[in-house]
Formats: C-alpha cells, structure tokens, sequence
C-alpha cells in the first residue's frame, strides 16, 4: 500500500496500476462498518483507493470539526491489512481554494430530515465527494446506507452530473447488541452507549409491528418515538419512501425508517430499509 497525501502523488500512484477502481471514502476513525466496504471495493475491483479527509465544509459551526476522532496511523494499519493499494490522506489546502465553486444539494432532498437539522451539511458533503470522485477517477465507489440521506443525495448528484461510476450501497453494520457502528460512537460513556441502543430498538419495534400488520406510518412513528424515551432529545423517527418523501401508509419493500437523536455528547442516526 502507498500512503499519498498530494493530489500529484496520487496521480503518480494511480498509473503504477491499471484496471477498474473501487473507491471507498472516509473521515477516519475506521470501523467494522469502513472495513466491510473496503472489503467489497477488494473483493470487486482490481485496484482500491481508501481516502481518510476530516471535510471541514461538511460541519456546521460549533460542531465536533475539532473534536472529530484522528486516527491516521490507526487507519493506515487497518487499510493495509485490507488490502488497499492506494490510502489518500489529503490536506484541507489539497482539496479546497479559497474562492470555492460550491454544490448545493438539491432543495426537496438536501434540506429535510439531516439537511433541515443540519442546514449546508450535504451541501459540503457533495462538494467534497464530487472531488474524490474526479480524482480517483473511481469505477465503483462504496458508501452505507447508514447515511441514507447521503447516499440518495450522491446517487442523484452521479445522475445529475453524468459521472462515470457506479454507487454502490452497502449495508449497515451493527455491534452485536444492535448499535449501528459510527465513529462518532466513541464519544459515548459506558451509561451513554446502553442508551443509544435506544434507537435500534426503536426500528426493531416499528419492524415487529410493521410484520405484526402495521402499515399505518402515524402508528410506527408513534412506536419509535416512545422507544426513543432513552435518548436525551429526539431529533426525528419518520417513515418514508426510498425517494424521502413522507408517505401516510407503508408499502414493504419502498421504504425506510429513520431514527436520530442526541444520547450524551453525539447525535446519532440510525434506519432500516424495509
Ligand atoms: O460518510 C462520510 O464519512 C462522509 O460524509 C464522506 C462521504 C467521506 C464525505 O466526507
């Protein structure tokens, strides 16, 4: 593995390979979750690029930017044991001018549920994965649906803009007690992190019901709002279609449930397609 931190070295990196690129970017602090993607870029291309960039313009102000977990050497180890041929750890100069050209995410999509609560997030998320993309020159590129809303946001944005690569949806990967693993779940004290199984638990509710007959999307949001009595404060539980519109009545097989909430110092998101 070559660890390359310019967008020269990179270039110079990707000519010593050849054929189809799997490309699979990150903020660091990897987990279980980074590594089942890595694996599938591994396991379904002949080269994989891992890019490890803390983008600031996807924080809003006074949000965790500084605090967010840095664990380059960490990182390095795990995509080497991986098997990633090229780890692209760029500098916030690399990636940004000071006069941006800027993405915005679109106004239906982009500012309900994350970007109503996070206004400018997907904004930034897009810009930066709009450069990765052109940079790596990636034929596959592998995100999870953890982010739901992101990745319908970059699927939309590839179709928007013609990009040549196919996004690919992985699926979420979960601690054996439930908890959907996020670098963010570090900050969670030992108290913490038993009640952010809160969230799992509510979509495990709303699935019981929904299997039980439930099509009622008042009802299943009600069910996840009162198993979300845990968290400190509940951000949303909502039902939608797979294009996020909200829908009154749940058809199995065109949905997701979506949870967020603040338990202790992180706000968490959790869902389920169903
Ligand atoms: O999901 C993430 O970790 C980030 O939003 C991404 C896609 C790496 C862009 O910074």
């Amino acid at each position: 593995m070559i660890t390359v931190r310019t967008i020269e070295e990179l270039q110079s990196a990707k000519q010593t390979h050849s054929g189809s690129i799997g490309f699979v970017p990150t903020m660091g602090a990897l987990h279980e979750g980074h590594l089942s993607l890595i694996r599938k870029a591994r396991a379904e291309n002949e080269v994989v690029i891992v890019s490890v960039f803390v983008n600031p313009t996807q924080f809003l102000e006074g949000e965790d930017l500084d605090a967010y977990p840095r664990r380059e050497e960490a990182d390095a180890k795990i995509c080497e044991l991986a098997g990633v041929d090229i780890l692209f750890m760029p500098t916030i100069d690399q990636m940004y001018e000071p006069d941006e050209l800027s993405i915005g995410a679109p106004a239906k999509r982009g500012y309900i549920l994350e970007g109503a609560k996070r206004p400018g997030h997907f904004d930034g998320m897009l810009q930066i994965v709009m450069k990765l993309l052109n940079l790596t020159g990636a034929t596959r590129a592998y995100f999870g649906k953890k982010d739901a809303q992101q990745l319908a946001l970059i699927q939309q944005m590839v179709r928007t803009y013609f990009l040549p690569v196919e996004i690919v949806p992985c699926e979420i990967v979960r601690d054996a007690d439930g908890l959907a693993l996020s670098s963010r779940n570090a900050y969670l004290s030992a108290d913490e992190r038993s009640r952010a199984l809160c969230l799992s638990r509510a979509l495990k509710k709303a699935t019981d019901a929904i299997m039980a007959g439930e099509r009622d999307t008042r009802k299943i949001q009600e069910i996840m709002l009162d198993a979300l009595s845990d968290a400190d404060t509940i951000e949303y539980a909502v039902v939608v279609d797979r294009s996020f519109r909200a829908v009154e009545k749940l058809e199995l097989g065109n949905a997701i449930l979506l949870v967020a909430a603040w338990v202790g110092k992180p706000r968490l998101i959790d869902n389920l397609w169903i």
